[in-house]
């Protein structure tokens, strides 16, 4: 046993009543192992099970649809109907079996959803595609079906619901000054910009009482003429004040994430520390960072200089499950690493096709595939 070594990463924390055993989290990650249609799979109880059995302390599983007008492809998670709950109650027993906190992310996709018709705060054309201005009905009906979908979150037995607020998704895309181009009250001024999530959080958290609910955060776009450190730590202190239970820094959009200068960035390892330290120097509740936390050794160090609350770690843990229980047992050399010049399981998600890693062994690759319908 080497918790010794490290005595931050293997600290309990508890957030908003919430027990973690210590502060590894799964950060969220979509691999297109859904079953067509958004319904919960066998490949993705497997999958999940094993993020779980590995000892992270919560798996917060990928971004779940609040509407098919919101969802991201064919194969996202559904959560925008009650018949999902049964589904979902499985996903959530499959992880929470494994003694892991489990947590389910919501979201709408906003100018990037696989639908004919996107819709977003501005018409702002991303990748050819020109979404349609949402009305301001439109905009409350959303933040409704945000709060039924946490409540079915809540219905379906996890411990936790995180709204997505990060990848240049919809909520992120009323505060960036780049998409967000209205002249309303949902636009132009920065606290107008941040109104619309923080009217989801406010709803969100009516419909589920003192259900612990974060925030995946679109820290810095990465994009000359978006959002930038400087005005989205106003939201994350605004966050904090409304009850969000943490926050989870990222960095990048899809516009950005294949810029040469962030393909350069990403590749480092913690590549998005510095955004978590900025945000936990303008809040008191916990902070996740996540980006190529590789090694124990990186997290732990993370940890110790305050720079963030917990580490988030999504393909490092895809690619090894027992990551945690590796580190906590001395057997760090035994990791098995996601490679930083690797972009393959990104490529072939966006590509509509499901992910496999070609780290794996190819026992490991069969029983993914052969469970793949
Ligand atoms: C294939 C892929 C799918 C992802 N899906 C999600 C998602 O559903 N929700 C989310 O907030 N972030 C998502 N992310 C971002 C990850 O949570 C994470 O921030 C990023 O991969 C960097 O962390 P890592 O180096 O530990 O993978 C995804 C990343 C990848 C590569
Ligand atoms: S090695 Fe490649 S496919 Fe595997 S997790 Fe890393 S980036 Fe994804």
């Amino acid at each position: 046993m080497k918790n010794s070594t490290y005595a931050h990463l293997f600290k309990p924390l508890t957030i908003k009543g919430l027990r973690l055993k210590n502060r590894i989290t799964m950060a969220p990650l979509y691999l297109g192992y859904a079953a067509a249609g958004g319904k919960v799979s066998p490949l993705l109880l497997y999958h999940y099970q094993r993020m779980a059995a590995g000892g992270a302390a919560m798996v917060m599983v990928e971004n779940a649809s609040i509407t098919p007008a919101g969802s991201g492809s064919p194969r996202t998670l559904r959560c925008d109907h009650n018949r999902y709950i049964a589904g979902l109650e499985k996903l959530a027993a499959a992880i929470k079996s494994q003694k892991s906190r489990a947590g389910l992310q919501i979201n709408h996709a906003g100018r990037f959803a696989f639908t004919a018709e996107p819709v977003a705060p501005s018409a702002v054309t991303a990748f050819k595609r020109t979404p349609r201005e949402l009305t301001r009905k439109e905009i409350t009906t959303i933040a409704r079906q945000f709060a039924s979908a946490a409540l079915r979150v809540q219905k379906a037995g996890f411990d936790l619901v995180e709204l997505h607020g990060g990848t240049g998704y919809l909520l992120s895309q009323f505060v960036s000054p780049h998409t967000n181009q209205r002249s309303d009250g949902y636009g132009g001024s920065l606290a107008n910009r941040l109104r619309f999530p923080l009217e989801v959080l406010k709803r969100v958290k009516d419909a589920v009482g003192d259900f612990p609910v974060g925030y995946r955060f679109l820290t810095d776009e990465w994009l000359p003429d978006g959002l930038k450190v400087k005005e989205s730590v106003v939201l994350a202190a605004a966050l904090a004040e409304n009850g969000i239970a943490y926050i989870s820094a990222m960095g990048g959009t899809y516009e950005s994430f294949f810029l040469p200068e962030v393909l350069r960035r990403s590749q480092r390892p913690g590549y998005m520390v510095s955004l978590a330290a900025a945000v936990k120097k303008q809040v008191t509740v916990p902070v996740i960072t996540a980006g190529r936390i590789s090694t124990p050794a990186r997290a732990e160090s993370i940890l110790k200089t305050g720079k963030a609350d917990l580490v988030g770690l999504a393909r490092p843990l895809w690619v090894d499950p027992l990551w945690p229980v590796k580190a906590r047992r001395g057997q760090e050399r035994s990791i098995v690493h996601c490679s930083p010049k690797c972009n393959a399981c990104m490529e072939l998600v966006m590509r509509g096709k499901p992910a496999f890693c070609p780290r794996w062994s190819r026992e490991h690759r069969t029983a993914y595939r052969e469970l793949f319908r």
